[in-house]
């Protein structure tokens, strides 16, 4: 794919259903009692890979363009699979459906591309192996190999990571258990299970604890079937917000936005840094928080001394580090990232992928062990090599758009991993 240098942003988007929220739509309604209507589904591959699974578990879900129909089975009423769950490039679709899967009372085999086969379960392991159920790994990857319980032991679980895929393995693991199962999140990370699980009818309970929270669900809960309208994701509106915000003279009008503020952080810091980004009518759909965004195009923006990413805010904008690192080149004091070592372990190891991509395209960066530092710098045209991770196809598509020449970039259709179109919808807005 090639990318060129862009005159200005105009226009409006409306983008593909959120990935998080889809997956979790997907699951839950399965897991409900009744039948779902699921609107706006994340077109991704991946979220195409949990309906897959799903159904090979006998649920039934009809598709029309956008629509998903879901009939529930109840949160214990999966059938074994005639063979592997292919999770395909998704690390939410493993995580999730081995909470789900450890508790039914039969062996699943959860696997995945090299890159899923590649990044660690054992985080997913240790707590569901607490609660009863055995699972088989490669040394702690996948595939795996799930004999789940139809009655799991409740548990109180640390997680080893801030992981929103990791909690929410645990809570719909717990939807299954004989108590109260609680996690203790010593930072918060994406709460869309929560919110959903309460759309649903669930008890769930959140409760601030020291500088922590505690998120305990009930094995008692049941799951009502109700109707969705998934809000557009944030992590795609990204690349087009730091698109139109850094090349003057841009206007962009992006509808329906997800604004959940444990995802909508990058909104926070390219407003902080003196962007031109106005959140209009704001509003709910089912327990999320959603609104339109107006970006206008100015330059300069930021001021001379660096802006450090570090600490709490990390998770709350995890998957838009890649573009905000490559918007810390149009920043006169650049970007500091630190604390994010998570990034090593995405569907590329993004520390490295994007180091290496900005210095091809000329760019002042140094990598540490949990982030990297980005100076203001003249971005030209370069041959830029995905990794095949989609969040790098996107990244540096935007990174094209600042710089001089053109870039070609191998591996592009990687993007439909979250976003299939993105090339096209970016396209209509370059002029
Ligand atoms: C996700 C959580 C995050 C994020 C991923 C989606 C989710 O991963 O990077 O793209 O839907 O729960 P981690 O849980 O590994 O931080």
């Amino acid at each position: 794919m090639k990318v060129s240098h862009a005159g200005k942003i105009l226009g409006e988007v409306r983008l593909p259903g959120d990935k998080s929220i889809s997956h979790r739509a997907a699951m839950l309604a399965s897991l409900a009692e009744g039948i779902s209507r699921i609107e706006n589904f994340g077109t991704s591959a991946d979220c195409a890979a949990t309906v897959n699974c799903l159904r090979s578990l006998g649920v039934k879900i009809g598709v029309d363009r956008s629509t998903l129909t879901v009939k529930g089975v109840g949160k214990n009423g999966l059938v074994p699979a005639a063979g592997p769950l292919d999770c395909e490039n998704s690390g939410t679709t493993m995580r999730l459906m081995a909470g789900i899967l450890a508790g039914h009372g039969f062996r699943s085999t959860l696997t995945g591309d090299g890159s899923l086969r590649g990044r660690p379960m054992k985080r997913v392991i240790t707590p569901l192996t607490e609660m009863g159920a055995e699972i088989e790994s490669e040394d702690g990857r996948a595939p795996l190999h799930i004999t789940g319980r139809t009655r799991l032991r409740a548990v109180e679980h640390v997680p080893e990571a801030a992981s929103a895929q990791l909690k929410s393995c645990v809570l719909l693991a717990g939807l299954n258990a004989d108590g109260i199962t609680s996690i203790l999140e010593s930072v918060q990370t994406r709460d869309h299970t929560e919110r959903m699980l309460r759309w649903l009818g669930a008890e769930i309970a959140t409760i601030k604890q020291g500088e922590g929270t505690r998120i305990s669900v009930s094995g008692d809960s049941i799951l009502s079937a109700r109707d969705f309208s998934v809000p557009g994701d944030i992590s795609s509106a990204a690349f087009f917000i730091v698109a139109a915000a850094f090349i003057e003279n841009s206007r962009l009008k992006i509808r329906d936005v997800g604004m959940n503020s444990s995802r909508a952080a990058i909104v926070d810091v390219l407003s902080g840094l003196g962007a031109d980004i106005t959140v209009e009518n704001k509003r709910e759909t089912c327990n999320e928080p959603v609104a339109d965004l107006a970006v206008r195009g100015r330059s300069p923006i930021g001021s001379a001394g660096g802006y450090l990413i570090s600490g709490g805010i990390v998770p709350n904008l995890i998957d838009e580090i890649p573009v905000l690192a490559v918007a810390g080149t149009q920043l006169p004091g650049g970007i500091e990232v630190r604390d994010a070592g998570e990034l090593r372990i995405k569907e590329s190891d993004r520390i490295s992928t994007v180091v290496q991509n900005l210095r091809r395209m000329g760019a002042d960066v140094v990598e540490f062990d949990d982030g990297l530092k980005v100076g203001r710098s003249r971005l030209r045209g370069a041959e830029i090599d995905t990794f095949g991770d989609h969040r790098i196809a996107m990244a540096f598509a935007v990174a094209g758009l600042f710089a001089e020449g053109e870039t070609l970039i191998h591996g592009a259709e990687c993007a439909a991993v979250s976003f299939p179109g993105f090339f096209d919808t970016l396209a209509s807005v370059i002029y």
